[in-house]
């Protein structure tokens, strides 16, 4: 089954506790509503949904823009939905909309642990760039994130390019 079956909708506040219920099937230490609409207070941050057609939301993808960097907050596809490119479409359409007018590079944490969102950001063309030890804990154990950055081309750029 293809994920382009699946609907690219961008995401507010209101979709907080929607958002939180697609987190809760990926993470082990799940992010409340509250706490997922505490990060669309703070100004820059934006969010999508990938919907399937019965309107059933699939995964989603959180990034904040500040200080012409961008962050991704969050990525999950619920198992369900996995290897059908949500995930790449999300980073895509993420890409897009932090950098309106002009490259913009783009940060993200992933657990040295977590080999399937590596060798996505890999084949997404992130490239690691740093290491902070000690940032996850898992089952009480201490794990190191990886930080990962690609340069996001910019629209400018992309619609010249067509
Ligand atoms: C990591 C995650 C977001 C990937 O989502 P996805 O929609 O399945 O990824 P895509 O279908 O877009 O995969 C694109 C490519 O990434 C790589 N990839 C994705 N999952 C992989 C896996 N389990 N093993 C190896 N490579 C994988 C492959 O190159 C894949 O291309 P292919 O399917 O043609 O081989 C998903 O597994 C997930 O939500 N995991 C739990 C939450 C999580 O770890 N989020 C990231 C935190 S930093």
């Amino acid at each position: 089954m293809s994920g382009e079956r699946h609907r690219l909708i961008p995401a507010g506040r209101p979709a907080a506790a929607v958002i939180a219920d697609v987190h809760a099937d990926c993470f082990a230490d799940p992010w409340s509503a509250d706490s997922v609409a505490a990060l669309f207070a703070v100004p820059g941050t934006l969010a999508w949904l990938a919907v399937d057609p019965d309107g059933r939301p699939d995964a989603t993808l959180m990034v904040r823009v500040l200080a012409g960097q961008a962050d991704i907050l969050t990525l999950a596809v619920r198992p369900g939905a996995r290897r059908q490119g949500l995930a790449v479409r999300l980073l895509g359409a993420a890409e897009w909309a932090v950098s309106p007018a002009g490259p913009v590079e783009i940060f993200l944490e992933v657990a040295e642990s977590n080999a399937a969102a590596i060798a996505l950001y890999r084949a997404a063309g992130f490239a690691e760039s740093g290491r902070r030890r000690n940032y996850y804990t898992q089952a009480g154990t201490p794990i190191d994130a990886l930080v990962m950055c690609k340069t996001a081309a910019g629209q400018a750029r992309s619609i010249h390019k067509r």
